[in-house]
C-alpha cells in the first residue's frame, strides 16, 4: 500500500487537485467528504460532526482515525491512496504511520499546497459543490456551464455551511495551530514537496504532477 498526503489550508485546492490525480490511479480519500456523507445519512457520528464542522472545529482524532483504519484494512495491499484532509493533527499523523506500517506500506510524498489567506477567503466564499456527485466549482474561477447547476448531472449546486467568512477565518486559525506543525513532522522525514497553489488550476495540477513524477 502506498499513500500520498495532500497537505494545505482549507481552500488551497486539495480537492480540485485530487480530481486529476484520481484519473492517474490514486484512490481519493477526503475525510471531509466522508464526514459530509455521514451528515447526509444523519448517523450519530454525522450529527456529532455537523455541529463541530459548522463552527470550523476539528472532529475528534479517534473518529477520523477510525474511519481511515476501516478504509485501509478493507482495501487490498496494492492500493494507492491520496489522502486529502488527513492527517490534520500530530496525533493523526502518528496513527497514520502506525496504520501504514501495519500494512507494510509507505507514504511516498507529502504535497504541501501553499496559498495566502486572502486568496483562500475569496476561493471559499465563491465555492459551490454538487450534493449528488461531489463536483466542486467556483463561480468566478471554475464556473459551471449553465448557471448554478452541476455540469455532470444538472443538480442544483449548494454552498457549504462552513464556507461563511467568519467560519473560514476560524478554520484558518485552527489550521495554523493544529495542522501547520505537520509540515515540520514530515519535513524531518524528507517527504515534503511544496507547490505554489496561488496560480491557475492547470498550473497547480501540472506542478503537483511534476512533484509526483
Ligand atoms: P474538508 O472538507 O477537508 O475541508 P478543508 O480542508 O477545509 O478543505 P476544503 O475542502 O475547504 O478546501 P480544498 O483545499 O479541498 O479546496 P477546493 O479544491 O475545494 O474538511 C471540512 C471539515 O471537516 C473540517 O473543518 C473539520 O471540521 C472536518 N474534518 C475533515 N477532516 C478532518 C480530520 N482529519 N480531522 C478532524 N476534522 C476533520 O477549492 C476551494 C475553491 O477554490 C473551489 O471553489 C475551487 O474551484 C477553487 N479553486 C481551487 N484551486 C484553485 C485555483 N488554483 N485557482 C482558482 N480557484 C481555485
Amino acid at each position: 500500500m502506498k499513500a500520498v498526503v495532500l497537505l494545505g489550508p482549507p481552500g488551497a485546492g486539495k480537492g480540485t487537485v485530487a480530481e486529476v490525480l484520481s484519473e492517474k490511479g490514486y484512490r481519493h480519500v477526503s475525510t471531509g467528504d466522508l464526514l459530509r456523507a455521514q451528515i447526509k445519512e444523519q448517523t450519530p457520528l454525522g450529527l456529532e460532526a455537523k455541529a463541530l464542522m459548522e463552527q470550523g472545529k476539528f472532529v475528534p482524532d479517534n473518529v477520523v482515525v477510525g474511519m481511515i483504519r476501516d478504509l485501509i484494512s478493507n482495501t487490498d495491499g496494492s492500493a494507492n491512496f491520496l489522502l486529502d484532509g488527513f492527517p490534520r493533527t500530530l496525533v493523526q499523523a502518528q496513527k497514520l504511520d502506525e496504520l501504514i506500517a501495519s500494512e507494510n506500506g509507505t507514504i511516498e510524498r507529502v504535497i504541501l499546497l501553499r496559498c495566502p489567506d486572502k486568496v483562500i477567503v475569496k476561493r471559499l466564499s465563491g465555492r459551490r459543490s454538487c450534493p449528488e456527485c461531489g463536483a466542486v466549482y467556483h463561480m468566478l474561477y471554475n464556473p459551471p456551464k449553465n448557471g448554478e447547476v452541476c455540469d455532470n448531472d444538472a443538480t442544483a449546486l449548494i454552498q457549504r455551511s462552513d464556507d461563511k467568512e467568519e467560519t473560514i477565518l476560524n478554520r484558518l486559525s485552527v489550521y495554523a495551530e493544529q495542522t501547520a506543525p505537520l509540515i515540520g513532522f514530515y519535513a524531518e522525514k524528507g517527504l515534503v514537496r511544496e507547490v505554489n497553489a496561488d496560480q491557475s488550476i492547470a498550473d497547480v495540477r501540472a506542478d503537483v504532477m511534476e512533484q509526483l513524477a
